[in-house]
């Protein structure tokens, strides 16, 4: 037999890994939607006047084995060393059962936010874990399930205070003992908003002069006190008092509870998660309950099910900025869910009294570093502390330094004349006597009596971590399952297509997820010296070269760690841009109606006043409402924030015009990222006449959703705003001479370690791979458009009858027709085994789905099957042929539960538990019923119930 070769490249990753459909159904697709090519079908969807001139050009792209040769290679670049900086970062020993059952598992990193609570209890029972170990460690009633990290969480608590405080001061008091990136966070938020900011010795506060006031322990040079004088002294202000306080140390140290402390604030990274150059970790939030409505960030909450079983859910969602937008307590939407459900397990993986032995452990071994410090004749600070010494070394500093390097160990250079040493759950004896050496001191670590130096008025005296979830048998037996249970509640990526308007929900691939685990990039502390990052670097640069080359911008700030930080930190970017021009006082920010809430929110953050724009009927930017209102603003106006494709999923083609109008009128123009989807390699925001834009890493660029964050925001700008980008005060940034827009995250490059995988994603898809991403992502969104025609309304289509990356789908009629809401809809897709689309954004009553270039034809069909299904149970309705209120879309979703007990309805069981698209073996069943929101937010409660409720719920 002759031998005949193959085409088939099997280690092609984007056209056979990461791109869903193969060739012969992409043509099967094409000919359903009437289109004769791909190109074609782009041709016909995108408007030539928005096509970019050139290829994407980024060499050949590398294959999986490649990737990860390539990737040890710079990581090896990176020098772990043990680092003993403290400042917020610290050592931690992640348990592998976590490390593999969590952190490297698909079920949990590959979830969506839970804003669909029957498919989601598994995340929410393990956030609600995370809230309640908050709740109990800091001993405040109410915690939130996480912030961005603890800089922007104290930025956060401000503005919180700034909402609570009945006094009418405008400035907010910070500890100079805070962590110095948390104080710059702090001041860039404060700066905008006209809140000064007072710096000081906490004993010298003025409490009648302040809204609030935020101080820290154990402070950033160790010391530990009671701040429970500074509390009364502000509430007798009528002001709000805020700590940072470090969770570890609580478990030995009074909580802030008991000090009289309205917020808290800080980082719960050493609960496991390493270090990762400055993240993704999670920030936690804490407060009394009087406050939890002023509180940002989501609440999980306990609620019932339609069958009145406890059920959870996100709670007191009206504060966020989905619905109050310019008026949002916050901007906040991507968190940190994965990295709370982490530091939660690793809770419960070691209870109250492993979390004690370890602070324990740290402590003694920081006393007794402390003592051999002392006993060399060392002057040691402060007399009472935790974890974190400072020692004075006068002129010596810089060969302590050094010769701790020499060492292995990066220790803390402060001021002139001092050395910080913060000691963790990783340090071993010879960690101790290799910083003696540093010191000149040689001296065995082996003196093993214990002592404490925790100040006798700062012991912890009340009980934490009492629920029993915290107390159950810990044999990793025992854990896998939990987390294995948990994780099979819950409907992610790894079972089936989520089609989220607007979240882009595509493949995370395994390859691009391996490197971020390796101690080269997860074990490096962010403030380390620059030497020992130089992978870190090489990669930074060359994703910013190639994001740059994606957008068609000049500048790329990597410090954004979440779309909507993205978006503040581009419009301070634009604040101080105009400042440098001496047009300080534009304000004014043109945002249409359909924008993401996010938007308004960023710009109210900013100080800026938003000025909604109409739509035209097709819904795209109401023009002449555009440049009235630019017109009407000249004088001050700030910019625009558009989004493109349109959150209608169109690709506008006034777009040049709307960002003439602004510029013409004075304003920069902001683009939202996060329809990139649409766009890579076939269009670039900054040639449409962007200045900046955010591109959600965790969208676009592969990075999972984790179940409500990670994610990264970074911003592109033009080279006109790059000196105004966010600077980093352990950068320095001498050459901006101050005119850069200041720090927005904690760290420099905000949750750097995650980068690895958009990088990843990058490197083995190639220019080609990425526009070819592109294109499908196209033909999969027009692919269900049409093979949903009839049956249901597409709303807002380009001129040609296309859409673009995603389609709005109307659901609106039947409620009319048969009292058939959206929610049902939604609801009901969960029988068949699917995640709902984006539901009411951006028309109230739609669905809008987004099939991203990951799933294959078989999948959408499976999905369109269930759409069809629904349409036909809806037209059963409508033709009176079922009861309009008994029927399968109103008991949706079907447990298993209501499979096997008495049944009394006037549909099938097989009807109801099995629509078309559910699968039969592997048939996903929600843990609960339909789950009653408006019950839960009446009767709000945020952390675990007792086990009895449990039982209740299990009979
Ligand atoms: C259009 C748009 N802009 C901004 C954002 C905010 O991004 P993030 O959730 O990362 O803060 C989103 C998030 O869904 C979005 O859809």
């Amino acid at each position: 037999m002759p031998f005949t070769p193959t085409d088939y490249l099997p280690y092609d990753f984007a056209n056979r890994r990461h791109i869903g459909p193969s060739p012969e159904e992409m043509q099967a697709m094409l000919d359903v939607i009437g289109a004769e090519s791909l190109e074609a079908l782009i041709d016909d969807t995108v408007p030539a006047s928005i096509r970019q001139a050139a290829a994407l050009e980024f060499g050949r792209p590398l294959s999986e084995r490649e990737l990860l040769f390539h990737m040890r290679e710079v990581a090896d670049k990176n020098q772990v060393l043990t680092s003993l900086i403290g400042q917020g970062y610290h050592g931690t020993v992640t348990p592998p059962a976590i490390q593999r059952n969590i952190l490297e598992n698909p079920a949990w990193y590959t979830a969506y936010t839970p804003y669909q609570p029957e498919i989601s209890q598994g995340r929410l029972e393990a956030l609600l874990n995370f809230q309640t170990m908050i709740s109990d460690l800091t001993g405040l009633e109410v915690a939130n399930a996480s912030l961005l990290d603890e800089g922007t969480a104290a930025a956060e608590a401000m503005t919180m205070a700034q909402r609570l405080a009945k006094s009418k001061a405008k400035a907010f008091f910070v500890d100079r003992d805070c962590h110095p990136q948390t104080i710059a966070v702090v001041q860039t938020r404060a700066q905008p908003l006209d809140i000064e900011v007072i710096v000081g010795n906490p004993d010298k506060m003025q409490a009648d002069q302040v809204f609030g006031a935020l101080f820290q322990y154990p402070g950033t040079y160790g010391h530990v006190r009671d701040f429970t004088p500074q509390m009364e002294a502000l509430h007798a202000a009528r002001a709000i008092g805020v700590v940072a306080a470090d969770p570890l140390a609580l478990t030995l140290l009074k909580e802030p509870g008991a000090m009289g402390v309205d917020i808290a604030v800080g980082s719960t990274q050493r609960f496991g998660v390493p270090m990762g150059a400055g993240g993704p970790h999670a920030a936690y939030m804490a407060t009394r309950d009087a406050y939890k409505r002023a509180m940002p960030g989501r609440i999980v909450g306990v609620s019932i099910d339609a069958q009145g079983n406890q059920a959870y859910r996100l709670s007191l969602q009206t504060r966020e900025q989905h619905i109050r937008r310019e008026k949002a307590t916050s901007n906040v939407c991507t968190a940190q869910a994965l990295l709370a459900v982490m530091a939660s397990m690793y809770a419960v993986f070691h209870g109250p009294k492993g979390l004690k032995a370890i602070a324990q452990r740290i402590h003694r071994k920081t006393v007794r570093l402390a003592r051999g410090l002392e006993e060399a004749g060392f002057k040691v600070d402060p007399k009472g502390f935790f974890d974190t010494i400072t020692v004075d070394v006068g002129p010596l500093q810089a060969a302590v330094m050094k010769s701790a390097l020499d060492e292995g160990i990066n220790l803390r250079r402060v001021g002139e004349t001092r050395v910080g040493i913060t000691l963790d759950e990783t340090t071993r004896r010879d960690t101790t006597e290799a910083v003696w050496r540093a010191f000149g001191i040689t001296r065995a670590d082996d003196e093993l009596a214990p002592e404490y130096r925790v100040p006798a008025d700062m012991h912890r005296e009340s009980d934490y971590l009492t629920h029993p979830i915290f107390h159950m048998n810990r044999a990793e037996t025992e854990m896998m399952r939990y987390m294995r249970r948990l994780a099979d509640r819950d409907l992610a990526l790894d079972r089936a297509m989520i089609p989220l308007g607007s979240c882009t929900m595509k493949l995370n691939a395994a390859a691009e997820m391996m490197p971020l685990s390796w101690p080269e990039f997860a074990h490096i502390h962010p403030f380390a010296p620059a030497a020992q990052q130089a992978g870190y670097a090489e990669m930074v640069t060359d994703l910013s070269d190639k994001l740059c080359q994606i957008t068609g911008y000049d500048a790329i700030s990597m410090q954004p760690n979440s779309g909507a930080q993205g978006e503040y930190a581009g419009l301070l970017t634009i604040a101080a841009y105009h400042r440098a021009q001496g047009q300080g006082h534009r304000n004014i920010c043109l945002i249409p109606m359909s924008a993401h809430g996010t938007n308004p929110a960023s710009a109210q953050m900013v100080g800026w006043k938003v000025v909604v724009v109409k739509s035209a009927e097709n819904g795209d930017i109401d023009l002449d409402d555009f440049r009235a209102k630019a017109e009407k603003h000249s004088d001050n106006l700030a910019g625009c924030m558009i989004t493109y494709p349109s959150t209608h999923g169109v690709f506008e083609e006034t777009v040049h015009e709307v960002c003439q109008i602004t510029h013409d009128h004075g304003g920069q123009v902001y683009i939202d990222g996060a329809n990139m989807n649409a766009m890579v390699g076939i269009s670039r925001p900054g040639d449409l006449g962007g200045d900046v834009s955010h591109l959600n890493l965790h969208k676009t660029f592969a990075i999972p959703h984790g179940g409500g964050g990670p994610g990264m925001g970074p911003i592109g700008v033009k080279s006109h705003l790059s000196p105004h980008l966010p600077g980093h005060p352990e950068q320095g940034h001498p050459e901006r001479g101050g005119a850069d827009a200041g720090p927005v995250s904690a760290a420099p490059y905000g949750s750097a370690s995650i980068l690895t995988i958009s990088w990843a994603y990058c490197l083995m898809m190639g220019g080609a791979g990425l526009t070819q991403a592109t294109k499908v992502a196209i033909l999969n969104a027009n692919y269900i458009a049409k093979r949903l025609e009839g049956a249901y309304g597409v709303l807002y289509k380009g001129p040609t009858g296309r859409v673009a990356h995603e389609c709005i789908l109307d659901t609106r009629p039947f409620d009319l027709s048969a009292g058939v809401t959206v929610d049902d809809v939604a609801k009901r897709l969960m029988d068949s085994g699917f995640h709902a689309p984006t539901m009411s954004w951006p028309v109230a009553g739609t669905l809008m789905v987004e099939p991203t270039e990951s799933e294959t034809k078989a999948e959408l069909d499976r999905f369109v099957d269930a759409m069809l299904s629904v349409r036909a149970e809806v037209q059963a309705i409508e033709d009176g042929k079922i009861d309009a209120q008994n029927n399968p879309l109103k008991h949706a979703p079907h447990t298993m539960e209501d499979l096997v007990k008495d049944w009394d309805r006037p549909y099938s069981r097989e009807q109801g538990c099995f629509p078309p698209g559910a699968f039969r073996v592997d048939k996903y069943w929600p843990p609960v019923n339909r789950v009653d929101n408006a019950y839960g937010d009446r009767n709000l409660i945020c952390t675990c119930p007792p086990l009895e409720d449990y039982a209740e719920a299990a009979e």
